[in-house]
């Protein structure tokens, strides 16, 4: 989905809706790392989201970074455990 709004592609709706599930995960709390610092991240993904919706300049740039998933995984996602070694 995000893919299509980097794009600008995406319908009103689906922006919508995304905006919604991003602010459900506000209240999130993050698998790893510190919970204030997830919060920052989520609140910049929002106000990015919120600026595609109103068409400002230069939003959909700052969209792409704050949903950066990468960076943001490699701070609160859990990895995968790893294979014990022999
Ligand atoms: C603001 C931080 C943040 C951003 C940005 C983010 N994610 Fe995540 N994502 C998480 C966290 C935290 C989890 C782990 C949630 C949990 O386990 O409760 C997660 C989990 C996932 C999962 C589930 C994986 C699993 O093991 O269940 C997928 C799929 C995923 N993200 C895809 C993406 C994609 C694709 C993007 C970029 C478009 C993205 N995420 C951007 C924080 C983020």
């Amino acid at each position: 989905m995000s893919d299509r709004i980097n794009e600008g592609t995406n319908s009103p709706e689906e922006l919508a809706k995304t905006l919604e599930l991003y602010k459900l995960m506000l209240d999130c709390k993050p698998p790893k790392g510190e919970q204030a610092a997830f919060k920052e991240k989520v609140a910049k993904l929002i106000a990015a989201t919120e600026d595609v919706v109103l068409n400002k300049e230069g939003a959909r740039a700052a969209y792409k970074e704050a949903s950066n998933c990468k960076a943001c995984h490699n701070e609160h996602k859990e990895k995968k455990p790893e294979a014990p070694k022999p």
